[in-house]
């Protein structure tokens, strides 16, 4: 092999940049959309930090066309984007063409910009109307869920080729349901593992819906992961570590490769069998085409049942997340332990740092962050890992869910007050490894 190769991506590789409808498009209550779960919460005082609300956002809804010409000065390849199910499914369960025609829009302005679309079909903005129906925890909103999945599958699968369920049903069920700090905003584990079990089955269900509309497309599914390291080599921080990984990493990814739900992560979740139907674990099961992996972090894991001790210094970001690249090439590994030949990509990855007021498209640290791990990344191929590509968290600074405005993602920087965009050095970075792949 010749040494440049040793030291770059593969021409096919995909270099991408994503987003999640509520977090940019603003226009939360135009052209026929209903309520979200995040449009509720958000007006409900004191759940976001200012009271900030994803009622503009970076108004992307009316500004599409100049940001998928930004992603193509960038050089993308691909355009990581959900929709919004409240956009597309009016509350009686019609579908609102208006809300269908702006994705519609959006596709065919990527393609003829040559950026491929990869759309993810639930990015947590539920509709109101089906929580109140009793949200996930209730088995009818996987039915829901693919009425809404054939509508949009329908209607785009002709040209969008990437199509994942859900984003991180884990955040979903644990920060909405189980936490509450995440719309809707319920504190009751009983109701987070439910939740967690229908957001399986509507993948599953999901999945058959989208081939079903949608022949060529290839089916996929977004997980989160966090890699887990123990405080010390005592047997009860070993033994909290397995809990915390089979709670955080396996809970969804283990059913979905066809091995049920993992024994440990039960105790974390306080499991109860109540709800599963017999047939739920073969629809789960159901094959997909690629896995999503989302990475930022790891915990460094510490048994309650001694005493508490300090946390070491370590270098963060502005989220307090640990910077720990090798946990992406950990991560992936064991992902891929899971999913052998199977074809992932790194669907998000990033990092929010404090504005430089002098200039907020310096960003020494973010590009910093980025450039370790690609570094990791590239790592993780030559293992042999079938990773194909890599998306950006996020193209724009956006609405950080219960952190408001406050923390700032983008490889674009967003002036809030003025809708300005500004490429980051972080962005021309990220533009640098989508035109040459070559390792920094
Ligand atoms: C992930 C979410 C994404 C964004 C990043 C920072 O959990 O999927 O929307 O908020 O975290």
């Amino acid at each position: 092999m010749p040494e440049s190769a040793l030291k770059s991506f593969p021409k096919e590789f995909v270099w991408g940049a994503a987003t999640a409808s509520y977090q940019i498009e603003g226009a939360a209550f135009e052209e026929g959309k209903a309520e979200s779960i995040w449009d509720r919460f958000s007006h409900t005082p004191g759940r976001i930090r200012n009271g900030d609300t994803g009622d503009t956002a970076c108004d992307h809804y009316h500004r599409f066309r100049d940001d998928v010409a930004l992603m193509g000065r960038l050089g993308l390849g691909a355009y990581r984007f959900s929709v919004s199910w409240p956009r597309v499914m009016r509350d009686d369960g019609t579908v609102n063409e208006a809300g269908l025609d702006f994705y519609d829009k959006l596709v065919d302005e990527l393609l003829a910009t040559g950026i491929d679309p990869h759309a993810t079909l639930y990015h947590w903005d539920l509709p109101q109307s089906l929580e109140d129906a009793g949200g996930w925890p209730a088995r009818a909103t996987a039915h829901s869920f693919v009425d809404y999945a054939m509508a949009v599958a329908g209607r785009l699968g002709d040209r969008v080729r990437h199509f994942s369920t859900l984003n991180e049903p884990f955040v979903v069920a644990d920060h909405g349901y189980r936490i509450g700090s995440h719309a809707p905003g319920r504190a009751e584990p009983k109701a987070a593992l439910a939740a967690a079990h229908h957001l399986m089955v509507a993948h599953g269900l999901g999945v058959l819906a989208i081939r079903s509309v949608a022949p060529r497309a290839q089916v996929g599914v977004v997980l989160n992961f966090e890699s887990k390291t123990p405080a010390t080599t005592h047997l009860l921080d070993l033994e909290a570590t397995m809990v915390a990984h089979d709670h955080a990493n396996r809970w969804f990814l283990d059913p979905i490769m066809g091995h049920g739900y993992p024994s440990e992560g039960s105790r974390a979740w306080d499991w109860d069998t109540k709800g599963v139907a017999a047939d739920d674990l073969e629809i789960i099961a159901t094959p997909i085409d690629y896995l999503g992996v989302n990475y930022y972090t790891r915990a460094v894991v510490r048994s309650p049942l001694l005493p508490e001790r300090s946390e070491p210094d370590v270098e963060r970001t502005g989220m307090g997340w640990e910077v720990y690249p090798d946990g992406l090439t950990h991560i992936l590994q064991f992902v891929a332990s899971r999913t052998g030949e199977l074809p992932l990509f790194i669907t998000e990855n990033g990092a929010a740092y404090p504005l430089d007021e002098s200039d907020p498209a310096k960003d020494p640290e973010r590009r910093d962050y980025l450039a370790r791990h690609v570094r990791a990344a590239h790592e993780a191929l030559q293992r042999g890992i079938p990773l194909r590509g890599y998306f950006a968290w996020s193209l724009l600074d956006n609405f950080e869910w219960a952190h408001g405005y406050a923390h700032r993602f983008g490889i674009v920087h967003v002036d809030f007050a003025t809708q300005e965009r500004s490429i980051r050095d972080s962005g021309h970075f990220w533009s640098e490894m989508a035109r040459t792949g070559q390792l920094p």
